[in-house]
């Protein structure tokens, strides 16, 4: 910021002509940039030699989350300026429009109220006049009741056996959710039931669930909250063809009947794939894919670890919603989660962001979270349609530990970028890990520690010269350090933890998109290769001339034909 030209601070004003302000002309925006300035290369070595109070200054505990924010490259300084930009921009008053059931969603002009869907059965949410708890919980009991069925052994196939192989046909938010939170609680899972997500047009992902499936005793879940998505309609077609071959009952609504379910929002298509709509479970157009593994896209989940614990779950969403909700900004966990992906972003060219879970079981977390994330935030737009001038959503990835130790760590510690981390781990492993495994986690553990040390101190010249490292080879053992990590930690990865968990990172995604002054609810940018998919199947399954096509795809098409008939 010149100082001679201060911008007008949204607090001080309020008006409207401020709101609109873009954001790297706001002066805290401005005030940031100094102050990064200021901080050039300031070591994270230095912070913590200043300050012995810092972790402490730097920790939270919310619910059952222990979260220590210490080994980011931030100063009280860069916390304040961080919570001024905040309110510059609003980021409580879209809050409290999203919480309150306004259509917040303006692209798509819907709710955004996935909070509704763990709110407690006495709670009241209203959106458009409507009270939407009790149909919440009408569905949730919906599925408890057939959960509690197919647990039991008591919901039976077209021939008369229990049902013990259910198969998840769904994508994106349909599929991510489920998949995710069925392996995170694998251990309070009915071990004599199995599970499969097929999500892929790719005839293989199909096969490789069915092949060693027993039609008689499998159970299809087909969730899609518009019940138009080709890859799921289609793989939902050939499982029923495969089920009714199988069980030699070729239009047979009964067999169809006891061996597929839906989970979606739009019971005429559902009604039309031929699903008995007594059999839908149903959920709500201001349930956001990517937002909707505690609705009944959880169905799976449910069924695996049973309604309690699925409830269970709930609470801990809960829990954090209502965080989110009341807690000050210096104290607001996703507040200040979401801010430090403002600061690297914007501040410190970031453009990824690793999510290093310390957990087997939450081996898929980082592949739920980039739909999350990068479907809700990665926009170039703002809400009303000018371009953005910052940093949007960054990539976001990872694998768990200590897997990632030996793939590409190497570029975390010793590479030319920067990649902001959460190191998520438990102090115990899950509750069914047998004795002689169990001694194995405080090794995992360590790993999780010593990277999160190594990422932020590094070992200076003089530290390897000291130990014995030869000469030449000190540039190339020398690890700089001042790598940024948020440590995650909990007790154990229980369902009301992965509750939490999950609803952390929705709301640091809603706190970075309101920043960003980016609409984080819808997908627009999903459609366009929907539709040239459409557009180039003709050519491909009938060699059909398709007009229109660049060069380059004309010509990869022509290959294609050339090689599938060699
Ligand atoms: O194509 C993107 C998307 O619309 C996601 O947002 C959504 O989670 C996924 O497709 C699946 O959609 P549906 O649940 O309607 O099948």
């Amino acid at each position: 910021m010149s100082a001679s030209t201060p911008l007008p601070r949204a607090e001080a004003t309020g008006d409207r002509a401020e709101a609109a302000i873009a954001l790297d002309r706001r002066y805290e925006w401005k005030a940031l940039e100094e102050h990064r300035a200021q901080l050039g290369s300031t070591h994270l070595r230095e912070l913590f030699d200043a300050d012995p109070e810092r972790v402490d200054r730097n920790s939270l505990r919310v619910g059952d989350l222990h979260v220590d924010l210490s080994k980011n490259l931030v100063t009280d300084r860069t916390w304040r300026l961080l919570i001024d930009l905040a309110r510059a921009t609003r980021v409580a008053d879209l809050r409290d429009a999203m919480l309150s059931g306004e259509h917040i969603n303006v692209t798509e002009d819907r709710a955004v109220l996935h909070t509704a869907l763990r709110a407690p059965r006495e709670s009241v949410v209203r959106t458009d006049g409507q009270d939407v708890v009790p149909q919440v919980h009408r569905v949730l009991d919906h599925m408890a009741g057939f959960a509690e069925k197919v647990r039991a052994r008591t919901w039976l196939g077209r021939t008369g056996r229990p049902v013990t192989r259910v198969v998840n046909i769904g994508i994106g938010g349909s599929d991510l959710g489920p998949a995710m939170a069925y392996e995170a609680l694998r251990p309070y899972s009915d071990r004599g039931l199995e599970f499969r997500f097929v999500s892929n047009v790719d005839g293989s992902d199909l096969h490789e669930a069915l092949i060693d499936a027993d039609p008689a005793t499998t159970l299809f879940v087909v969730a899609s909250k518009t019940f138009t998505t080709q890859e799921t309609i289609t793989n939902a077609a050939e499982a029923k063809r495969w089920l009714l071959d199988a069980l030699g009952r070729e239009g047979d609504d009964e067999a169809v009947a006891r061996h597929f379910v839906a989970v979606s929002t739009n019971a005429d298509e559902v009604a039309r794939f031929g699903i008995d709509t007594t059999h839908m479970f149903e959920f709500w157009d201001w349930v956001g894919g990517r937002y909707s593994y505690d609705s009944a896209v959880g169905l799976p989940l449910m069924i695996a670890v049973g309604p309690e614990q699925f409830r269970e779950m709930l609470r801990g969403f809960h829990l954090m919603d209502e965080h989110f909700a009341t807690a000050p900004a210096e104290a607001n966990l996703p507040l200040l989660l979401g801010m430090l992906g403002i600061w690297y972003g914007g501040f410190h060219e970031a453009h990824t962001h690793a999510v290093l879970p310390y957990s087997h079981h939450l081996a898929s977390f980082p592949a739920y979270l980039q739909q999350l994330d990068m479907e809700s935030n990665g926009k170039s737009v703002q809400r009303d349609g000018r371009p953005v001038a910052w940093n949007t959503g960054p990539v976001v990835w990872g694998t768990p530990g200590t897997n990632g130790q030996h793939a590409y760590f190497q570029l975390l510690h010793q590479g030319t970028r920067l990649v902001p981390a959460d190191l998520i781990g438990f102090a115990r492993p899950g509750p069914d890990l047998p004795d002689h495994l169990r001694g194995q986690h405080d090794l995992l553990m360590a790993n999780l520690f010593a990277q999160g040390q190594a990422l932020a101190f590094g070992r200076t010249a003089e530290e390897a010269a000291a130990e014995d490292v030869p000469a030449h080879l000190v540039p190339h053992r020398t690890f700089p350090g001042n790598r940024p990590t948020t440590t995650i930690l909990a007790g154990q990865l229980t369902p009301a933890v992965l509750g939490q968990l999950v609803a952390l990172y929705e709301h640091k995604v809603f706190v970075q998109g309101a920043v960003w002054n980016v609409n984080s609810f819808d997908q627009w940018g999903v459609q366009l290769g929907k539709a040239l998919a459409k557009r180039v199947e003709p050519a491909l399954t009938d060699g059909e001339d398709v007009p229109g096509l660049d060069a380059s795809t004309a010509s990869l098409v022509e290959q294609y034909r050339s090689f599938r008939h060699r």
